[in-house]
């Protein structure tokens, strides 16, 4: 199994409002092909974690790279791994409230399966000024 964290910049083509059809889209086709993450939206910037079966994941990511609502994906974090940290989570939105308030809900939804380096990752992600 492969875990993809990549950022990236929405594009005028991005609405706020399309967050939601992304998300709930995604969590449907990526349940049914046996993948799981989590996708954080702020300041016009994208993060987002994929992880499943490395071919399955090779094949979205080439997907969404192509999807022209944002530009300049770049990969942070690609692993092998022995198995999903976030299998419940099909495609979850999480809210920037706070910083914090997001590792903790990552943090109990992983337990002693979060990736290493994700916290500074997305500690960096969201402190980031807005993508313009
Ligand atoms: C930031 C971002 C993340 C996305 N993540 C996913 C995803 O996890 N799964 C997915 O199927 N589509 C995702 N999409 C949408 C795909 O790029 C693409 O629009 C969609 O898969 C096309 O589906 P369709 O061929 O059924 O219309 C994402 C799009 C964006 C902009």
């Amino acid at each position: 199994m492969r875990r993809l964290v990549y950022t990236s910049v929405a594009t005028a083509d991005f609405a706020e409002g399309d967050l939601f059809r992304i998300v709930s889209q995604s969590a449907r086709k990526n349940g049914d092909i046996g993948l799981s993450g989590f996708l954080l939206y702020s300041n016009r910037r994208f993060l987002q974690l994929l992880e499943g079966p490395a071919d399955q994941i090779s094949a979205l990511y080439g997907v969404i790279q192509s999807d022209n609502r944002h530009c300049d994906c770049t990969v942070v974090l690609d692993e092998q791994i022995a198995h999903s940290a976030f299998s419940k989570w099909s495609m979850r939105r999480l809210r920037s409230t706070s910083n914090d308030a997001i590792l903790a809900e990552i943090a109990e939804q992983a337990g002693r399966d979060v990736p290493s380096g994700l916290d500074s990752i997305i500690r960096d992600f969201l402190s980031q000024p807005a993508a313009s």
